[in-house]
């Protein structure tokens, strides 16, 4: 078993993540020992249950069931599970745990966060996505009618139990979804502020295994990602400077997602072409030479991400302007500027269409 942990200096606050592939049987026992109290609420995917329900075996009075798909992370799922802890009535030594994707863990953290001000909150995370991004770091949040993650909480869980085998059931999109954030932490790795793990040399000395989902490749490679994940975390919880590295390719990306109604390419496939984007832009700005792009389109290339169609320029922009994370009248990107090393740049709307317009698709 892999054991990280996260060092929140800012809050002085630490927690584990555990990484391993034992039975999944052996989950249960692990992560009710290392709670507070002695009732607990699990949030779990509709999927996850039904495939491991019964080996994970908790009782069905400690579960609810949440259906799987991004328009389940809403208010009203939110407040459905707040009434069932209130039933419950657990109190702050409790806990809430989450297990699935993306969805079940934002969700759930943030029901966590606001439950009697603070509960305790276990994440375990089931798809490639969640393991190496979303269940680290402490973001949660539900969506609403004028955005994704517009409401939510930075709220580290108490512990995140990581167990690759659950990957193994991914259907092979949702699998390479997650792969899209693995990609992207080889080109910023150099700026994650950590220790050399050089991932890009590990993603092409294993595109294979980690295609073919090798159990012992995958445990190292999410402890590579997961890694650098932490070290952005610890050194910037809230977002303020270094964690917005975390969102390269997410500018373009975002608006792909949205001017597509987020139905026809899944995140890591738009956050792939957000990094295409960046890498053209860079280019175009003198950051990098061509022979970087196309080392970086090779890597796309290996793991099976074919180019996307191109997108109205104008309406591109227009939507990035209204991206939460974009200033009053600017546009920010995280670029690369060298090998695995990327920096924050920003764009006026005229500076990006004297860059961008009939040059960059
Ligand atoms: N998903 C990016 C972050 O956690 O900051």
């Amino acid at each position: 078993m892999i054991n990280l942990s996260v060092n929140i200096t800012s809050g002085e606050y630490s927690y584990p993540i555990y990484i391993d592939n034992e039975d999944i049987s052996s989950l249960k026992d692990k992560v009710l020992s290392c709670l507070r109290g002695s009732k607990f609420l699990v949030v779990i995917s509709e999927k996850v249950y039904r495939l491991y329900g019964q080996t994970l075996g908790f009782a069905k009075e400690n579960i609810f069931v949440l259906k799987d798909g991004e328009k389940e992370k809403n208010f009203n799922n939110y407040k459905k599970i707040l009434e069932r802890a209130l039933k419950m009535q657990l109190t702050r030594k409790d806990a809430l745990i989450a297990i699935g994707g993306g969805v079940a863990g934002d969700l759930t953290g943030f029901a966590a966060s606001t439950y009697m001000r603070g509960i305790d909150f276990i994440q375990i995370p089931t798809t490639l996505l969640a393991c190496v991004d979303s269940s680290v770091g402490g973001k949660t949040g539900i969506d609403t009618d004028f955005g994704k993650n517009l409401v939510g909480t930075f709220y580290q869980p108490k512990a995140v139990f990581i167990n690759t085998n659950f990957l193994k059931s991914l259907d092979d999109r949702q699998f390479k979804t997650g792969l899209g954030e693995v990609v992207k932490y080889a080109f910023i790795e150099k700026s994650c502020k950590c220790e050399d793990y050089n991932l890009t040399n590990f993603l092409n000395d294993n595109t294979d295994k980690i295609i073919n989902r090798d159990a012992k490749v995958l445990k190292e490679l999410v402890k590579i990602c997961v890694s650098l994940k932490i070290s952005v975390v610890e050194k910037d919880e809230k977002e303020g400077g270094l964690r917005r590295i975390l969102n390269f390719g997410h500018t373009y990306g975002h608006a792909i997602e949205k001017i597509t109604k987020y139905k026809k390419y899944t995140h890591g496939e738009a956050v792939v072409e957000g990094m295409r984007y960046a890498f053209k832009l860079a280019v175009q700005k003198g950051l990098i030479d061509k022979n970087y792009e196309f080392y970086a389109q090779d890597i796309f290339k290996k793991f099976n991400f074919e180019k996307l169609p191109s997108f109205n320029n104008d309406k591109m922009i227009e939507i990035m302007k209204l991206d939460k994370k974009a200033s009053s009248d600017k546009i920010t990107f995280v670029l690369p500027v060298d090998y695995s090393t990327v920096e924050i740049f920003e764009f006026t709307v005229p500076e990006l269409m004297e860059l961008s317009v009939g040059k960059v698709s």
